[in-house]
């Protein structure tokens, strides 16, 4: 895939989110806040993943309605708006995104971007025939200032796929007490065409079959195990997204497949700090990877086949005004991918034809530096 120069500024601590990956870029800073861990309270909303946000009771909450809008033939057209915060005073925010549906329709991949960051990244339900709903809620960036709001959910109507998909976006904001420091700046990992109504993640080639199924793939030697079924997909149910930085291979992320939500995984890239902070340009490029095997041999693949939607934004706290960060060189070690595979099969009896494979994967990665900061030097891992 594909690479971003990002012109840098120094940082105490980065954290890369990635939904992500090209082009050149020039910094700006959007001031956001990332969203943050929620603490333990009366209402917790969860989106199925690891991170969940919890909203304390009797906090008062101020909440507006971002986007309503019907997505029937989108393909291209996403809703743009606008998105102003409110008066009220704040240091969180979540999202609450209600969509209904009656009829027929595939399953369509969704983005929402605030400007040219991604901010939520979803698979909406397949109704067959009837009238279904669901809410999705996450916690988001905060921002003090008026942004473009992009949602984008390709969606196309013919006679047997009926349904459109009405969405109600609501956002709640909400001042806790001890939030933890928002970060500085925010740095976008993507295409940036906010500026021209579109939505700006980076994609593969391929169709989205591929992309919302890929934890069900197959070994790339069993793809023509089942000739009833035709070619099945390859490069084995196992992904990895790798971040490099300058060519160096800087991080990895494993996404867990999550129903509707899509996944966000995070990369802590402090250990990079002192590269990054040489007043230099540096590239970060990202990757997604599976597993090639066949004729005996088994290992990460160049390319998965099929189409992924990424984008990542980078999440910097400044050291105190005047300090530049350095530190030394950031030391990898990366040993090879330890993959175990076995399939059986196909095999079975009847009208049951079972194709049984196993994929174990371990990867140890270690980036260690010193970082300078102003408080002194601190060995970041
Ligand atoms: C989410 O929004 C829908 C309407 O759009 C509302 O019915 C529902 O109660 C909201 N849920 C939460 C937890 O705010
Ligand atoms: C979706 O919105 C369209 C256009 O407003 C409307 O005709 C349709 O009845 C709505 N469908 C559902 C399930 O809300
Ligand atoms: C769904 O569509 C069917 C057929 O058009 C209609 O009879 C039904 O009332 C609709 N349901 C909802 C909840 O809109
Ligand atoms: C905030 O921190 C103070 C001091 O540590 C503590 O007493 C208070 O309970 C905390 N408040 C909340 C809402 O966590
Ligand atoms: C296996 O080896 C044959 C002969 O060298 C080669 O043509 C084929 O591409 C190889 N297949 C894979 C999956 O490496
Ligand atoms: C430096 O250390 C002090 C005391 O631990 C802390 O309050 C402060 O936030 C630190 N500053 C930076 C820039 O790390
Ligand atoms: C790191 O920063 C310190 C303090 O700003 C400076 O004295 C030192 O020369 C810098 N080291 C390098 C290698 O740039």
């Amino acid at each position: 895939m594909t690479l971003s120069n990002v012109v840098w500024t120094c940082g105490l601590l980065a954290l890369l989110h990635l939904q992500g990956s090209s082009s050149k870029v020039a910094l700006q800073a959007p001031r956001f806040r990332q969203p943050r861990e929620g603490r333990t309270g009366e209402l917790e909303l969860t989106d199925g993943s690891e991170t969940f946000e919890v909203v304390q009771e009797g906090l008062p909450l101020c909440q507006q309605i971002l986007a309503t809008y019907s997505f029937a033939n989108s393909y291209g057209v996403p809703y743009v708006g606008s998105y102003a915060p409110p008066s009220c005073d704040f240091n969180r925010v979540t999202w609450n995104l209600t969509v209904t549906s009656n009829g027929t329709q595939y399953d369509r991949l969704g983005t929402v971007w605030l400007g040219d960051i991604e901010v939520l990244h979803t698979s909406t339900a397949e109704p067959s025939g009837g009238a279904i709903s669901w809410i999705y809620l996450k916690a988001c960036l905060e921002t003090a200032q008026e942004q473009r709001i992009i949602f984008d959910l390709g969606n196309s109507i013919t006679a047997t796929n009926t349904a459109a998909y009405n969405i109600t976006l609501t956002v709640t904001h909400y001042a806790e007490a001890n939030a933890s420091a928002p970060a500085d700046l925010i740095i976008p990992i993507s295409k940036r065409l906010s500026s021209q109504d579109l939505p700006s993640a980076f994609s593969t080639p391929g169709d989205d079959a591929t992309n919302i199924f890929w934890w069900s793939n197959v070994l790339s030697s069993d793809v023509n195990a089942l000739p009833d079924y035709g070619e099945l997909y390859g490069y084995s149910p196992f992904r990895e997204v790798q971040l490099f930085i300058d060519g160096s291979l800087a991080g990895v992320a494993w996404p867990f497949p999550i129903v509707f939500t899509g996944a966000e995984d995070e990369i802590d890239i402090t250990p990079w700090l002192p590269l990054l902070c040489d007043r230099n340009s540096h590239t970060f490029s990202l990757k997604v990877a599976g597993l090639a095997n066949g004729n005996g041999t088994v290992g990460v693949s160049g390319t998965v086949g099929s189409y992924w939607l990424l984008s990542g934004k980078i999440f910097i706290w400044y050291d105190e005004k005047g300090h530049f960060t350095n530190g030394t060189v950031p030391q990898i070690n990366a040993p090879a991918l330890d993959v175990r595979i076995t399939t059986t099969g196909p095999g079975g009896s009847g009208d049951t034809v079972k194709l049984y494979y196993q994929v174990n994967v371990q990867r140890e990665l270690e980036v260690t530096s010193t970082v300078k900061t102003s408080n002194g030097s601190q060995p970041r891992v």
